[in-house]
């Protein structure tokens, strides 16, 4: 156990969720196992459907069973549940939140609390207002933090209501607004790799830097989401959060230091570069697609207006494309893609950044051949990897060239989930890798047009095949001809 940590509670309001049961008590799990959890944490498991706790802490084996990495240690768990305790609670009234208020005054309890809201996104301003209202939100006792899932808001304004109401409870300090993308080992491994090897910085602007391209790809579909899903939408969902907040780190300027506010002053600062797109120039700037029924790895695959409970008029985009320009003195003129989509060909997500063509070739055998500029490529799941693509001569007594890649991956061994470390900064109270409000709002300032031009579409969505890389039509977005989306590791 660490002991430089403060003691504390952890409280997860939707215990019986998804998110809960798959991502939040496997990390506190393996936290508690490698012993960097505090000596007297608890952790409270709150939502109106929880069982009793014997039963509760059945279903807690159950799931750890399923995904604890090596296998579940029953000692380990032994020891863990005398750390875990639940409250079945409605959530609702203020008797509900006194209950909960009183529970939490045992003394097992530290009074230092995060709580956790792991919960559909319509009852976060409902929540804090009750949680404040028992008096929970109060920092008399011990620190108090409320750690919020993405979405955060649906467009700007919404976001800004939900900002509003936070602020009449809560100090930005004590909100942690997660982004579990900032968790990933490779991510984080972007800011070290920009800003420890200076041999990258002379060329990391625009005049070696033909564009960027950042995916996401998922073969996987919605699922059992189709209620959440079908109202959100992949640019919601993936653009406006994750792949803009990695175009931030690839992009901004090296922060005066790497304490969180430094940091996110520099991610704001890019953020508030890009240019905004026109509303006229919507349609040159962005693409939306749905998947038709198709086949991934030979297994065949219903269309998204197949799937259960999705209207059969939604044009809800399953794939996303944007083209981006940042506004300021390193990238004037460098487009940034965007690119998600769901029923892609294979699960991946990566960054992949091309060079400009030399100023002459030189080693063409042929006016047919194919320039071959240098490629850059963060992979960030499902491998973490670094390659860098350069241009060699083959062996041969003719001067013909090949690509060939500079492997400088890392993989990580310790299978650590990116939740682990975010759930660990929240106890140790560091913000450096959650969102910070001025942050969301930018990112939703940026999309915020297409958003409103796509509402006012709502009549037509064009297709692509599940098992594929989603619409040909997409690469119109691109500025050259000849280009097209990355989505190989492996030299092409
Ligand atoms: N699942 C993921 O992998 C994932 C990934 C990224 C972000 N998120 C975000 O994380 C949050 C939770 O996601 P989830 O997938 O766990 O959601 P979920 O499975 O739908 O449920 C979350 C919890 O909310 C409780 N709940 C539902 N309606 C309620 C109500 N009216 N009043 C009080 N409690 C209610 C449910 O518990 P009871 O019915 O027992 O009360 C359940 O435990 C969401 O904001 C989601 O956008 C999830």
């Amino acid at each position: 156990m660490k002991q430089s940590l403060d003691n504390c509670t952890f409280v997860i309001i939707g215990a019986t969720g998804n998110l809960a049961r798959t991502k939040l008590i496997p990390a506190l799990y393996h936290l508690f196992m490698d012993g960097l959890l505090p000596n007297n944490i608890h952790i409270l498991g709150v939502a109106r459907s929880i069982s009793k706790r014997e039963d509760w802490l059945k279903e807690v084996e159950k799931d750890l069973d399923e995904r604890a990495r090596g296998g579940l240690d029953k000692a380990v768990f032994d020891r863990f549940c005398h750390h875990l305790d639940c409250l079945r609670s409605g959530l609702k009234t203020e008797a509900d939140y006194q209950q909960l208020s009183h529970h939490l005054e045992q003394p097992k309890f530290s009074p230092n609390i995060a709580f956790y809201f792991s919960l559909p996104p319509s009852l976060y301003a409902s929540i804090a207002a009750s949680l404040s209202d028992a008096g929970l939100l109060a920092e008399d006792q011990g620190w108090r933090r409320v750690v919020v899932e993405k979405p955060f808001g649906s467009d700007l304004e919404t976001a800004r209501d939900l900002q509003r109401h936070f602020e009449n409870y809560l100090n930005e300090s004590q909100i942690y607004r997660i982004d579990h993308y900032l968790g990933k080992e490779t991510v984080q491994n972007v800011q070290v790799f920009r800003f420890a090897n200076l041999l990258l910085e002379p060329l990391w602007n625009r005049n070696y830097i033909d564009h960027v391209q950042i995916s996401h790809a998922e073969d996987i579909g919605i699922g059992s989401r189709s209620a959440y899903y079908d109202g959100i939408g992949a640019l919601r969902d993936m653009i406006q959060s994750h792949l803009l907040q990695l175009l931030s780190l690839v992009a901004m300027e090296p922060p005066v230091s790497m304490q969180a506010e430094d940091l996110r002053d520099e991610k704001v600062k890019l953020l508030r570069s890009i240019s905004p797109i026109p509303k006229g120039a919507v349609s040159s700037h962005s693409f939306r697609a749905q998947y038709t029924a198709g086949d991934i790895k030979g297994n065949a695959v219903k269309s998204y207006l197949q799937e259960e409970n999705i209207p059969q008029d939604s044009v809800c985009e399953t794939y996303a494309a944007l083209k981006l320009y940042i506004n300021n003195w390193r990238w004037r003129g460098v487009p940034f893609y965007l690119r998600t989509g769901k029923r892609m060909k294979e699960k991946h997500s990566m960054i992949a950044i091309c060079f400009r063509q030399t100023p002459k070739q030189f080693f063409r055998t042929s006016q047919l051949e194919q320039f071959k500029p240098n490629w850059l490529l963060i992979g960030i799941q499902p491998d973490a990897s670094l390659r860098m693509e350069l241009t060699v001569k083959k062996p041969g007594l003719n001067m013909e060239t090949k690509v060939i890649s500079l492997d400088a991956s890392f993989n990580d061994e310790t299978g650590r989930d990116g939740y682990e470390g975010l759930l660990l900064d929240v106890i140790e109270g560091d913000h450096s890798l959650f969102l910070r409000s001025d942050e969301v709002e930018a990112s939703w300032q940026i999309i915020d047009p297409v958003l409103r031009s796509w509402a006012t579409h709502q009549d037509y969505i064009r297709t692509y095949p599940a098992g594929s890389w989603g619409p040909e039509d997409s690469l119109r977005l691109f500025e050259k001809e000849g280009q097209y989306w990355r989505s190989s590791l492996d030299p092409e």
